[in-house]
Order: C-alpha cells, then sequence, then structure tokens
C-alpha cells in the first residue's frame, strides 16, 4: 500500500482553499493482482442453479464475516432473491468519503457466463485479501457490490450450450429487463418488472460510483448511450437487424472521454477483448474491443443509460462471450480471460475528483446538485454530503448549487495518480438567488417511470413500432 501526501491546491472563483491531505492511492508502484487459484472445495467452475449459488454465498458470508455481507434487494417473479454481495474491508458501513461500486450479473436469464464470473470474483476477493496487496488496498478503499443474478427466473429455463436464441432471456412475464428502465431519450411504457423496481430501489438507496453489467452473445465494452434522440428509423435491434441501417450514428453523452477509457480499461486487460476480432462472420468488430451502444445498435429503456443519467454513475455494458452460454468447461477460461479486468476497472472509481459539500459550520449538504461545468449531466451529494466523479487528468470547473445556498463554482485539477480532494462550503443565499438548478437534474422518483425532460417528442406508435415488437425477440439474440 502507497501512502502519499498529496498537496492539492484548489483555485476557487470566490475564494481560496488550499488542501494538504495524506491520501491512500492506487499507485502504479502496487504490484498487479495475482492469478486466482481455484479451490474446488468450495467453487467449482460449473454452473450454479438457484439454490447451490445461494449456499454459496450463505457459506461465504459464514466465512468470511469480516469481508462479506450478504443482503437481498428484492424477489423475481417467481420468488427468488435477488441477492447482492457486498465485498470489502467494511461490508456492513459505508465507508464515509470512500466509494461504492457494482457490478451486475445475468440481466439476461440465458447470458451467465458473468453470474459465475462474479461468483469466483467473489472467492478471489475474500482468498487474497490477506496476500495480495492491490486486492487489500481495493477492498480497505471501496465497498464492491455484487449481484451475480438479475433474472435468476431466466436462468432457470436457460439451456447450457445454446450460444444464441433468446430463451431465458427474458423474466419470468417476457419483459427484457435491459429496456425495462425509464429512458432520457423516449418515453418508455413497458410497465416496469419487480426486478427492475428493485435494481431501481436499490440505486436510489446507495450512490454508486462505477458499475459494470455483465452479458454475453458479443466481445465488447458498450458505454452509453445506448439510445439517440433520433433512432426514429432503426429504434430497435430488430429494425437494425432487419434492414442494415446501422445507425452509424454514435449517440455520445457529455463523459465520452471518461466512458471510452473505462471501457478501454476493460477491453485492454483482457485477454483478448481489445483485438476487436468479429465473433462471427455476420456480426461486426468493433475497434479496440469497445463501441458506444447507440452506435452498436440504440435501445430504449437500458440500464446504463438509466444509472448514468438519473444518478451520475458510469455504468457500462460488458458483453464477455461470443456464446451466449457456453458449455461449463470453458469456464475457466472465461475467468482467465476477464480475471484482470474485472479488478482493474472496479479500481477505476479512485480516479478524479472526491470529496464533501459542506455549510459554514463544516455540516454535510445533502443532495446538492453538482456538474462538470460543460458536462449537462449532473449528479448530487449523499446524506454525508459526499460526491465523487471520475475524470481524466485535466482543469475543471464544478459547478454546486443546493436549495436556501449561493451557487458556486470552483477550479480544479485531475492528475492521474491520485484522486483530487475538494471540499466545497457554501454560504447561505439571500433571498431570490440560486434556488434553480440550470441544468438537468432528475429527479430520484425510483418508483416511477418518470419522464425527464426528452430532446425530442417522438411518438412510439405506427408500422415500425408494430414490426419491430413483433420482431425484437426473435433478432434479439443477434445482440447481447
Ligand atoms: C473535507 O471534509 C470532510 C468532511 O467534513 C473532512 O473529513 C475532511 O477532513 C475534509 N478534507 C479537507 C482536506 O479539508
Ligand atoms: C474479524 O475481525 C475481528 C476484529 O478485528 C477479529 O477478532 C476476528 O478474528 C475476525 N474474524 C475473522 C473470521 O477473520
Ligand atoms: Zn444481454
Amino acid at each position: 500500500m502507497i501512502l502519499r501526501t498529496a498537496y492539492t491546491c484548489i483555485f476557487l472563483l470566490y475564494s481560496y482553499h488550499c488542501l494538504a491531505q495524506s491520501t491512500n492511492e492506487l499507485d502504479a508502484a502496487l504490484p498487479e493482482p495475482r492469478a486466482y487459484i481455484p479451490d474446488s472445495q468450495y467453487l467449482d467452475f460449473v454452473y450454479h442453479d438457484h439454490d447451490e449459488l445461494t449456499r454459496f454465498l450463505r457459506a461465504t458470508s459464514a466465512r468470511y464475516p469480516n469481508l462479506t455481507a450478504l443482503y437481498s434487494i428484492g424477489k423475481s417473479i417467481q420468488g427468488r432473491d435477488l441477492w447482492v454481495m457486498v465485498v470489502s474491508s467494511s461490508p456492513y458501513e459505508h465507508m464515509i468519503g470512500k466509494p461504492d461500486v457494482k457490478y451486475v450479473g445475468n440481466i439476461h436469464g440465458n447470458e451467465p457466463v458473468g453470474r459465475e464470473l462474479l461468483l469466483h470474483l467473489i472467492q478471489y476477493f475474500v482468498t487474497s485479501y490477506n496476500t495480495d496487496q492491490y486486492v487489500k488496498w481495493l477492498l480497505d478503499n471501496t465497498r464492491i457490490h455484487i449481484m451475480p443474478s438479475m433474472n435468476p427466473d431466466g436462468f432457470a429455463v436457460s439451456k447450457e450450450g445454446a450460444c444464441d436464441g433468446g430463451q431465458g432471456r427474458y423474466n419470468a412475464r417476457g419483459f427484457d429487463l435491459n429496456r425495462n428502465f425509464p429512458d432520457y431519450f423516449k418515453q418508455n411504457n413497458k410497465r416496469g418488472q419487480p426486478e427492475t423496481d428493485a435494481v431501481k430501489d436499490w440505486i436510489s438507496k446507495i450512490q454508486f460510483v462505477l458499475s459494470g453489467s455483465l452479458h454475453g452473445g458479443a466481445l465488447v465494452a458498450s458505454y452509453p448511450y445506448d439510445n439517440t434522440p433520433n433512432s426514429r428509423i432503426c429504434r430497435s435491434s430488430a429494425l437494425c437487424a432487419m434492414f442494415q441501417t446501422y445507425s452509424a450514428a454514435p449517440s455520445l453523452t457529455p463523459d465520452d472521454d471518461i466512458f471510452k477509457h473505462l471501457s478501454l480499461v476493460y477491453a485492454k486487460n483482457h485477454a483478448k477483448m481489445s483485438r476487436g476480432v468479429a465473433c462471427k462472420s455476420a456480426t461486426p468488430a468493433f475497434e479496440n474491443g469497445i463501441t458506444n451502444g447507440a452506435a452498436w445498435y440504440p435501445l430504449t429503456g437500458g440500464m446504463q443509460d438509466y444509472n448514468y443519467v438519473w444518478y451520475g454513475c458510469m455504468e457500462v455494458t460488458l458483453e464477455i462471450s461470443c456464446c451466449k452460454y457456453p458449455p461449463a468447461y470453458e469456464l475457466k477460461k472465461y475467468w482467465e480471460d476477464n480475471q484482470l479486468s474485472m479488478i482493474k476497472f472496479l479500481a477505476e472509481a479512485h480516479r478524479g475528483v472526491q470529496g464533501f459539500v459542506l455549510d459554514p459550520t463544516g455540516t454535510p449538504i445533502e443532495r446538492a446538485s453538482l456538474k462538470i461545468k460543460g458536462r449537462d449531466v449532473g449528479f448530487q451529494t449523499t446524506k454525508h454530503g459526499e460526491f465523487w466523479r471520475i475524470l481524466l487528468p485535466g482543469y475543471y470547473k464544478l459547478e454546486v448549487f443546493a436549495e436556501g445556498y449561493a451557487p458556486r463554482e470552483v477550479e480544479f485539477i485531475v492528475v492521474e495518480q491520485h484522486p483530487t480532494l475538494l471540499n466545497v462550503s457554501l454560504t447561505p443565499s439571500k433571498r431570490n438567488e440560486g434556488t434553480t438548478v440550470p441544468f438537468y437534474r432528475p429527479l430520484p422518483l425510483p418508483q416511477q417511470h418518470y419522464r425527464p425532460s426528452s430532446p425530442t417528442t417522438y411518438s412510439d406508435s405506427g408500422i415500425f413500432s408494430t414490426i419491430s415488437s413483433g420482431l425484437n425477440s426473435l433478432y434479439s439474440n443477434i445482440f447481447g
């Protein structure tokens, strides 16, 4: 573990702070995480059904009470628990000032490689904590929430060896959970499903800084936006496949540099992904193993756009196997291909800027609205007044708004070696000052299909939607 004293001078437009603080950091000097030595006594490279998965998680949380905590965020339609395992040196309590991150596997029930790799990731973390400096650093400074399966009902009816096809993709009512979230660009009229509602509630309660959603059926890291304001002609995977009208136009977020970077971290630490070789001759090849979601094919109601737009959580969709449900004997190879990626990706939560928004007495201000100037997707402080934003090295301005306080703009720099620590204090506003937030900030209404102001209005009716909904299931297997 490296301890470095970081002197970070923060220039404020209205006043001036200079911080001198000692901070832990994920330094280049930290050795690479070691290879995992699988221990078949506890976890084999085979697929685990829901009961076996539950037993493994329970046994692990009992065996490693200081490093793990198991909770369920709700139940699937058929009553299966949606398990989440926290792995951290502080499993039961958020560490103030330190980020929470997550992985979600198996949102498509017939894409279970991620489900199994996440079990092995848990096993790897708990068995390496005392022997691997990198893992120890990561777990001492991060709470890692791991949901191996968001769609246990779909998994239950999926078939090992089925590389394509849609059986098991959907939840028990036939809904595609990665089309079931509120959408930034389009009205999403799909009825919210228990699995999706549970996830919405979960991410409204814990402010995740970084997230990966694991899929199969392709080999690529795909980043927001998944949807686009002008996806009318090719508004679904079905139509894109049918007319070969890939909307080549990417739909880029204001944080495109970060999303590309995060995707590259995954792809380049993966054994094959960054080579960008097509899975099959009929499927696209992705330069460097990454793509913008909409440039691949636009979709409405995806989870990653929701995470980013509603909660400022940077989520990337990780497509990790060309075959959706490969035979179990290949799982060990998938683990070896992904191990380093999975760990290095999470460590990216420690890049950028982090700090607190405080009032003049040093009391934290909850739900202050923040925005990096020029990047019009906002984020908020937690109840402890904390915030995090992943940023590449550079010079930035942070805009801070909170009801009853004068708005502020704070300048800061981000360096490569460690996160910039930035505390912002706000002074109470005079009358008629600074109550409106001048940028998009969705309200936290997790249980509703709240539709934020959309760049275009679009009527989701007519022949295109009819054709596409009929063909969606037919063609969905082409894509992750
Ligand atoms: C920033 O504020 C937090 C919360 O009050 C405090 O713990 C921390 O020491 C402060 N950091 C600096 C550098 O002032
Ligand atoms: C957990 O931590 C406590 C306090 O540090 C220690 O006494 C105990 O032995 C630890 N338990 C395990 C299973 O490591
Ligand atoms: Zn998928």
